[in-house]
């Protein structure tokens, strides 16, 4: 029987990595719950929203959609900001210096949440985030906290910038990483925090192969129980 899925954790540990395999294995629907504050991150940007301003926001939020739709050559689900394939775009180091401030808002947040519920609404969905186990979806059946070392995490998400941007360097992406932990875990709404239910994931000395495995022992098993208490 199809369940909900959640993982969170902290920036670039590899919920995503994790949360695709996982999806493939099951058939499940994949959603990248991140990417929707750094597409509304690049809309504000691209059209000079002032975020401290409340009314600008909502105004602009208005003129916002966002889909995702799943890309059959590479097998996987990519998102559209105002129906432009954007999915590459927001990976960027400009979006990711700003989209923790944007993702702060309470009216971004209201708008983010309700289209991911709506998401989930029939199940067979894994969602990775910050605040997905917590808000989005605190009745899931299966949570994950993800998290690993910090110099892991650097050192993985340097690779996967690099290769876009050689220009990139450690430095400005460890800052980045610490700022936006730093303001995730301290905002005053959904803050990134590990759910009371959810189980924990240490991936610093895991291979993507062990994670997976752990992850799909931990669904089969709440498969399973939903059918006999069902
Ligand atoms: O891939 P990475 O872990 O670096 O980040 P992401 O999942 O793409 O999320 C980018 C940013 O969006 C986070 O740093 C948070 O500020 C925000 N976010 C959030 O507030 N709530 C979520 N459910 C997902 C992301």
């Amino acid at each position: 029987m199809a369940i909900i899925i959640t993982i969170d954790g902290w920036s670039a540990c590899g919920k995503s990595t994790l949360a695709k395999a996982l999806a493939k294995k099951l058939g499940y629907v994949y959603i990248d719950s991140g990417a929707m504050y750094r597409a509304i991150t690049l809309y504000f940007l691209r059209h000079h929203i002032d975020w401290t301003d409340t009314k600008e926001v909502k105004q602009a939020l208005k003129n916002i959609t966002i889909e995702f739709s799943f890309n059959t050559k590479t097998q996987e689900s990519e998102i559209y900001l105002n129906g432009e394939n954007v999915e590459y775009v927001i990976r960027d180091l400009v979006i990711a210096e700003k989209v923790s401030d944007v993702a702060a808002i309470k009216e971004v947040r209201k708008f983010a949440v309700s289209r991911q519920q709506k998401l989930g609404e029939e199940k067979g969905i894994v969602m990775d985030g910050r605040d997905i186990g917590t808000t989005v979806f605190p009745k899931a059946e299966l949570k994950i906290f993800m998290e690993a070392d910090e110099t892991v995490r650097v050192e993985r998400r340097f690779k996967e910038l690099f290769e876009k941007n050689p220009n990139v360097t450690i430095e400005e992406i460890k800052t980045n990483l610490e700022m936006r932990d730093y303001i995730d875990s301290h905002r005053e709404v959904s803050p990134l925090r590990k759910a009371e239910d959810a189980i924990e994931l240490d991936n610093t000395h895991l291979t993507e192969k062990d994670q997976l495995d752990f992850a799909l022992q931990l669904a089969t098993g709440k498969m399973v129980e939903k059918i006999t208490i069902a």
